[in-house]
């Protein structure tokens, strides 16, 4: 009965029965593929709250003070296939994107970061992938973050599967300096945008020496 009234809808507004299966189908599996990078998203964030709590025990402070993550939209995955010539497909993206899930670790101190990070990839059951620290190696705009792509094992159902998560850890002032610069990025209507990177370049000079700076005298006072 509910098959009957399906065809008639689709006939009416013109759709033949094998598309709106494939459509289906295809909306089903990405579903699915969405899913997974969802709960290796939450393992990655309960090792990572694991780790706050047990420090905030130990150590009587949170080297972490907020965790954030997203999954990456379907128009951001295509586009980014795309631009580096991939086939746009959902095994496509499961292969050759590093950043399908995104989780970002904010932190008081520089330290803190490292701390992080040593902790997170000595764990058994984590394969890292790749780090790049622009914290040492601060991109010519002035960027800084430590980033890791790792991949964590998944236990569903019937089958262990291991998921690839961009992990990236910096200071509050960190990401206060590049929330900004992103909006820049993002925005066409600047006419003045080599003053503004101008600008922006010194302010992450100075948010690099007042991390500095706060680490330093947070070791002096014996508080880190
Ligand atoms: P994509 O940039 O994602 O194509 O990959 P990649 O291999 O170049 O990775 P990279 O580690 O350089 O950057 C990954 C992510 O870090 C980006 O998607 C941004 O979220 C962030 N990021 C990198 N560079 C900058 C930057 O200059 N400014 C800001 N605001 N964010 C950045
Ligand atoms: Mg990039």
């Amino acid at each position: 009965m509910e098959k009957e009234l399906n065809k008639a809808v689709l006939a009416q507004v013109n759709i033949p029965e094998d598309t709106a299966e494939i459509f289906a189908e295809t909306a089903h599996r990405f579903e699915e593929l969405m899913m997974m990078y969802q709960c290796a998203i939450q393992e990655v964030t309960t090792k990572l709250e694991v780790l706050n709590h047990e420090m905030s025990v130990r150590n009587n402070r949170n080297p972490i003070e907020t965790i954030k993550y997203r999954i990456k939209k379907p128009k951001s995955i295509a586009e980014k296939l795309s631009r580096y010539g991939h086939k746009v497909s959902i095994e496509s993206a499961f292969e050759n994107l590093n950043d399908v899930a995104g989780v970002r670790v904010i932190c008081s101190f520089i330290e803190d970061i490292y701390t992080i990070s040593d902790m997170l990839t000595r764990q058994d059951d984590i394969r890292l992938v790749q780090i790049k620290d622009y914290i040492k190696n601060p991109k010519p705009n002035g960027y800084r973050s430590y980033h890791m792509i790792i991949e964590i094992p998944v236990f569903f159902s019937d089958h262990k599967q291991y998921m690839r998560v961009e992990v990236q850890i910096r200071t509050m002032a960190m990401d206060f300096w590049a929330s900004l610069e992103h909006r820049v990025r993002y925005k066409n209507d600047i006419s003045n945008t080599s003053e503004i990177s101008e600008r922006l370049k010194k302010c992450a000079d100075i948010i690099a020496a007042t991390d500095t700076e706060m680490q330093n005298i947070a070791e002096e006072i014996n508080v880190l």
